[in-house]
């Protein structure tokens, strides 16, 4: 696939390196804050896995403090495992609920993922693609990165321009993703549905989280490299308006940020 020029020349990636998770946490919840303040009908894209946990703890601390309010707000998850049956504790809707949801007050129906427990899962794809499109778009989108620089599920070899859809799980992120199955890897889905690397550069504002050492080769990849489908985080480089927040740990492998810098 060839890389559209703007992406190969501009490097958009403003990076933010904090001395911890928490820290992290505490500075993207400041973003989520602005926004919801900002705006009456926000769209937040949420990210499951262990990075934006801190951020998850630091807002349902702000919202039981009285600081912060989520009425109006909707949210869209990246991706869903297909296999998995709904209600699962493995479930990124589970997860979702589990860390927000009704502990920031959140009404039921405000988050969506999308539905792999329909039938017709090509219908799924295009019909959360217009959900999305029928909220106004995602304004804030929080991500994570896999160690093998996916986003979302989008494993390398997937399209910059590619929109949401039913995808393979590559063999590293079935063994990254088994500590959220007992380890077992057996038990971790093959097949998933992902929003595209296309529909997440729609988003109007997007912030990366990184922490802890496993993340610096991806960090550091996607800071240094050019962009490449092999690493489809690097989609994002040429985006107008994309964060990178990590924190020490995830570092180490930026030039000046290690030991011997
Ligand atoms: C998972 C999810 C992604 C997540 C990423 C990083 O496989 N599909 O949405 O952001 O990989 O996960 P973690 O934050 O647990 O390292």
């Amino acid at each position: 696939m060839s890389v559209p020029h703007h992406q190969a020349s501009r490097r958009t990636i403003k990076l933010r390196v904090l001395p911890s998770a928490d820290a992290v946490g505490r500075v993207i919840a400041d973003e989520v804050q602005c926004l919801l303040q900002q705006k009456d009908a926000p769209v937040l894209g949420l990210a499951t896995g262990s990075s934006p946990l801190t951020t998850y703890q630091e807002l349902r601390r702000r919202f039981a403090a009285g600081d912060l309010s989520f009425a109006g707000v909707r949210g869209f998850l990246l991706d869903e495992y297909i296999g998995l049956p709904r209600g699962h504790v493995a479930t990124y809707a589970a997860v979702i609920d589990s860390e927000l949801g009704d502990r920031v007050g959140l009404r039921a129906g405000a988050i969506m993922g999308p539905d792999v427990w329909r039938a017709d899962l090509e219908k799924a794809c295009h019909q959360y693609e217009e959900a999305i499109a029928d909220a106004g778009g995602i304004d804030l989108q929080l991500l994570g990165i896999g160690s093998n620089g996916h986003i979302g599920f989008n494993e390398p070899g997937s399209d910059f321009s590619s929109r949401t859809r039913i995808a393979r799980l590559a063999s590293r992120t079935r063994v990254d993703n088994s500590r959220f199955f007992g380890g077992d890897v057996e038990a971790v889905p093959t097949h998933c549905l992902t929003q595209g690397l296309g529909t997440i550069r729609e988003a109007r504002r997007i912030v990366l989280i990184a922490t802890g050492a496993s993340k610096s080769k991806a960090v550091a990849r996607l800071m240094t490299g050019s962009p490449s489908p092999d690493f489809p985080a690097s989609a994002l480089q040429g985006h107008p308006a994309v964060s990178l927040v990590i924190d020490a740990a995830a570092a180490f492998l930026l030039p000046g940020f290690g030991q011997c810098a």
